[in-house]
């Protein structure tokens, strides 16, 4: 009679031997907190994102005070403005709705890592990640104005900025107006491969950033393939990127972890809008659990090879993750 030699349940037994063999944790550390913001008003729902706020400036001290007191060191800022245009010049604005909000962050909480989007899709009428040209979005004239907010936003005091728009060389562009602007020191997150994909839906509520006409697939990485993608991030470490984004998460873990195999740099990822409400609606029919769900998912892609998360769920992890002790 052969008993089995090899009864991986030993390494089961209890929550001691779990914890010693355990291959992975998700740290408080790891986690990067989406905050939108706008100009005055009240604060108000997301329809299709239960729980999130698009907040006043007013309001952004006690939302970025809550954010540190659970142990958060970092956000990322969207701004909702108030006017739009063709060429998306809010965006760049000195008294822009982020431009001041960055300051208000850094008032609030001075070590917290300020992270900023930088796209024109919020700014534009056209609701287009670039500026229109003839009826196209137009790569080259779209460098020169993501330049200039990087560099706008910089000057408020970002640390890290974060391009969404997805044009060639926007990362070259932007490190070099940077620099030449004499922020050497800020650095750079594309989102490098952004994946043109039905999870945006409810971000594009909350921001109000959806194109009017056409869509994003001339300038989003398609989902059907992994070399595209990998060279997207092949690129941006290129144009000196120092950190390369993979975007969304749950459904692109073997693009997180083929960026962890193949480049040393540090690699996020952005759990997105969708995958957000994907969780909310379950839990909320009362189908599945929200804090075991996060918990899982969060792990996964800590496995895949992502060294830090953008999550709408950080404040609920991070205080899971306070309260696990
Ligand atoms: C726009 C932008 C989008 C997201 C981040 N920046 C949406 C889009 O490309 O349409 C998506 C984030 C999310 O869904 O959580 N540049
Ligand atoms: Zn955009």
């Amino acid at each position: 009679m052969t008993f089995p030699a090899v009864r991986l349940r030993r390494l089961r037994r209890s929550e001691g031997m779990r914890a010693l063999v355990r291959e992975t944790s998700v740290s408080v550390d790891d986690l990067i907190c989406p905050v939108f913001v706008q100009e005055s008003g009240e604060q108000s729902s997301v329809g299709s994102m239960p729980g999130m706020e698009r907040l006043p400036l007013s309001g952004l001290a006690a939302e970025i005070e809550r954010i540190s007191a659970l142990g958060i060191r970092a956000v990322m800022l969207f701004g909702i403005p108030e006017n739009k245009d063709d060429e998306g010049s809010a965006a760049s604005q000195r008294d822009g709705i982020v431009q001041k909000a960055i300051p208000a962050v850094r008032d609030a909480c001075k070590d917290m890592v300020i992270m900023a989007d930088a796209c024109l899709c919020h700014y534009t009428t056209s609701g287009h990640c670039g500026l229109v040209r003839d009826g196209i979005v137009d790569n080259d004239s779209s460098l020169a104005a993501l330049s200039r907010i990087a560099v706008s936003l910089a000057g408020a005091g970002a640390d890290v900025i974060s391009p969404s728009a997805m044009m060639d060389g926007q990362v070259a562009a932007i490190r070099s107006a940077l620099d030449s602007a004499g922020h050497s020191g800020v650095s750079t997150m594309p989102h490098s491969a952004k994946h043109s994909s039905a999870f945006y839906a409810p971000f594009r509520d909350a921001a109000d950033c959806a194109p009017k006409f056409g869509d994003r697939r001339t300038y989003q990485t398609p989902y059907t393939g992994s070399r595209e993608p990998i060279r997207e991030v092949a690129a941006d470490i290129e144009e000196g990127a120092d950190i390369v984004m993979i975007k969304p998460a749950l459904a692109y873990l073997d693009l997180i972890a083929e960026t962890r195999r193949r480049f040393d740099v540090p690699v996020a990822a952005y759990s997105v809008s969708g995958e957000y409400a994907l969780v909310k609606a379950a839990s909320m029919q009362g189908w599945m659990r929200e804090e075991d769900m996060v918990r899982e998912i969060l792990h996964s892609i800590k496995r895949a090879g992502a060294d830090m998360i953008v999550t709408y769920f950080a404040k609920l992890a991070a205080g899971m993750i306070q309260n696990e002790g």
